[in-house]
């Protein structure tokens, strides 16, 4: 495989596994494309083309290699220190990280974050309620990351003449899809209840090991679920604080998220909302896991790093 097909792949995965359905995202190209065909010669050349089929931003290959990739050494973050140790491995023709790095960062985490209006009203909140909650959140990720220096691994990448991508909202789509099906099929009825069926999957099951497991962050065990929402699973990053007083008006009894700042955790506390925390880089490696599993299949060596917990779900050995 070349590196176009794993980024083709990427995207394919991520529309197949969106929450908002393929059919809603297909919608959400088209009109983009309409926009684009009305913009200016001058407008068009400072718009970036990959939008028009790729409707993930923070996915992108940030440094092109041209020859067959038999080797990935990837991770949830993937630094230069990650790139000097695939140097000194030898023999890796492609980094894959999950967190976005370069243009994927600095043009794409907050522009799909719009995912998380989509779900939100998906499970009962107003439309014009979580859009306009999530817009002032939406500008403040866009000016978080302006300042930072996010081209610097491209540049090591550059030099090491290795090639980069990283794929970002379609994986966290992958493991949103995989924990909303086991809910949907196990329907847990009292918090503790998902705390148990999280605790079955290996991901989890290896990051209870390093004291990163599932834990309940707002609610008590013996709680009620009421309806749960995976709303804080994919979309880029942490939303709005104030969202949770109308998921709450919407009938939401408990959220399961990958992470949750302690702002977050006293809003849903205050909304009576229960909130269950799957943990970060377990929940982000079962997503890229997803994703793995098919380079595997066309016969590529995967070296996991940097944090992600490498399960796999075909073969003899899968889990
Ligand atoms: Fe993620
Ligand atoms: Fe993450």
């Amino acid at each position: 495989m070349f590196i176009e097909q794993i980024y083709d792949l990427a995207v394919e995965m991520g529309i197949k596994n969106d929450l908002r359905g393929i059919k809603e995202v297909k919608k959400i190209l088209n009109r983009l494309k309409k926009k684009y065909e009305k913009m200016s010669k001058k407008e068009k050349q400072e718009f970036d083309k990959e939008r028009l089929t790729n409707p993930f931003s923070d996915t992108r290959i940030l440094n092109k290699t041209n020859k067959p990739v038999k080797k990935i050494l990837t991770g949830i973050d993937m630094n230069v220190s990650e790139l000097l140790l695939a140097d000194r491995l030898g023999d890796i023709d492609l980094i894959l990280a999950h967190h976005p790095t370069g243009r994927a960062l600095a043009f794409g985490l907050d522009d799909v974050m719009h995912l998380q209006s989509d779900i939100l009203n998906m499970y009962g909140v107003p439309i014009n309620v979580a859009e306009s909650l999530l817009q002032i959140r939406i500008d403040e990720v866009s000016r978080s990351v302006a300042p930072s220096n996010h081209n610097r691994v491209v540049d090591a990448a550059k030099l090491l003449k290795m090639g980069l991508m990283c794929v970002h909202t379609p994986a966290d789509n992958c493991v949103a899809s995989f924990l909303k099906k086991l809910i949907e099929k196990r329907k847990p009825e009292y918090v503790e209840d998902i705390l148990e069926l999280l605790k079955s999957i290996p991901e989890y099951q290896e990051a209870m090991k390093i004291g990163a497991g599932p834990r309940i962050f707002a609610g008590r065990p013996e709680n009620h679920c009421g309806k749960i929402a995976l709303t804080e699973i994919t979309g880029g990053t942490e939303g709005s604080p104030k969202i949770y007083e109308k998921m709450a008006q919407a009938g939401i009894g408990t959220v399961v998220a990958m992470h949750l700042s302690e702002e977050h955790r006293k809003a849903a506390e205050k909304a009576h909302i229960n909130a269950v925390i799957a943990g970060h880089i377990a929940s982000d490696s079962i997503g890229i896991n997803l994703f793995l599993d098919e380079l595997e299949k066309k016969k590529i060596e995967i070296v996991p790093c940097s944090g992600l917990i490498r399960v796999k779900r075909f073969g003899k050995n899968k889990a």
